[in-house]
């Protein structure tokens, strides 16, 4: 059921059959056609691991019929092994691999030359199919752990609810019976509690964004830098902090992931010079297309620099700024799914600078419609 298909193109009867009887010996299907029309309708109904075209046919020759299997995404990549009476001038061989020949043999056809060339495609054909199986497996085993991930984080957060809640009504209710100690024992379990929902809500948000499909188009980053730190600003109005955003910035890509990345690097730069009197923060790109966010505020000692973008990696204390460590995760998953790089540049005090780029092809099968 299996076996590779090997696709015989060649208008006269006596040739096929002789082709096929040289053939027989090896493990393939054999599909024996008489024109390049029949050859193009054969090659859209299944998958060969070559075919072998006669060049001399009237009507469409060899050389039209592997042009116009070339046309086709679908049959483009079936190697090509032309079958020829003619002594090959260099003008007609070269022809035959514009088309995208791969290899010639001459009639009368050596039968060994012929099953040799033959296998050596069936093989080839063989293992390409072993490495994409076994690609879909590990990405059907992917999506199935993330499943699992996501399941496992949700049903963690179920039995949260009464610890946290108990806690609390414990606190309410029987604060008299309990002396300060127990009273600070009882805060300690609320507040992990509380924490570990925010753990888990974070690994959900994670998870969420590793398995959602990018819709991508051309925007404007500026934009979307302006609306993000007005929110920032209006947070907290009593802050000195001077914003540049370098204006009509373009960007590709998936405007609600970008807008999430983007929020967490300039929420970050917010936060992190949030002890500084006055502040800069500015948003920009390089010449070479890298973008990037800056401010002046701690910075971090970039020794943990590959460290970065892995989830609940802090380089602060809790105490000093708040934070889970997720969000420099989440930045580095969605610019990895736009195809682009995620770095930083820092050492403590200087502040620091994230850099980004956006690898999307020109057209991506992602992109949105209109
Ligand atoms: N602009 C910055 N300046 C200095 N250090 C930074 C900056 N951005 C990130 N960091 C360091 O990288 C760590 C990870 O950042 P990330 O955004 O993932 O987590 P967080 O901001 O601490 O928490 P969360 O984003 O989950 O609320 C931070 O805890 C901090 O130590
Ligand atoms: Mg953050």
């Amino acid at each position: 059921m299996n076996r590779p298909s090997v696709l015989i193109v060649d208008d006269v009867e006596a040739n096929l059959i002789a082709l096929e009887a040289q053939l027989s010996q090896l493990e393939c299907n054999l599909v024996l056609v008489s024109s390049g029309n029949d050859g193009l309708r054969e090659l859209l109904k299944r998958e060969f691991a070559v075919m072998l075209l006669d060049v001399q046919m009237p009507e469409m020759d060899g050389y039209e019929m592997a042009a116009y299997a070339r046309e086709n995404p679908a049959t483009r990549d079936v190697p090509i092994i032309f079958v020829t009476a003619m002594l090959e001038t260099e003008a007609t061989a070269l022809r035959g691999y514009g088309s995208g020949a791969v290899d010639f043999l001459f009639k009368p056809v050596n039968p060994y030359i012929l099953r040799s060339k033959v296998q050596v495609f069936l093989d080839l054909y063989s293992s390409r199919r072993k490495v994409t199986d076994t690609l879909a497996a590990h990405q059907r085993t992917l999506k199935d752990l993330e499943a699992f991930n996501y399941s496992v984080s949700h049903d963690l957060r179920a039995p949260l609810r009464p610890l946290d809640g108990f806690s609390q009504t414990l606190l309410e209710d029987y604060a008299d019976k309990l002396d300060e100690r127990g009273r600070g024992y009882l805060l300690k379990i609320r507040a992990a509690a509380q924490r570990m929902g925010q753990l888990i809500d974070d690994l959900l948000r994670l998870s969420r964004i590793r398995s959602a499909e990018l819709s991508a188009r051309e925007f404007n980053l500026s934009q979307l830098g302006e609306t993000i730190t007005a929110e920032l600003r209006a947070s907290e109005p009593e802050r000195k902090v001077e914003l540049t955003l370098q204006p009509g910035l373009m960007a590709r890509g998936d405007p609600a992931l970008l807008r999430i990345a983007l929020e967490n690097l300039l929420r970050n730069a917010w936060k992190f010079t949030s002890k500084r009197p006055a502040a800069h923060i500015e948003l920009g790109q390089r010449e070479d297309g890298a973008y990037f966010v800056r401010d002046d505020g701690v910075g971090f000692d970039t020794t943990y620099a590959a460290r970065l973008g892995q989830p609940f990696q802090r380089f602060h204390g809790a105490a000093q700024f708040e934070g889970t460590g997720i969000g420099l995760a989440i930045v580095a998953l969605i610019v990895r799914n736009h195809g682009g790089q995620f770095w930083a540049e820092s050492a403590p005090d200087q502040g620091a600078t994230f850099f980004f780029t956006l690898a999307l092809p020109e057209e991506s099968p992602g992109d949105a419609a209109g």
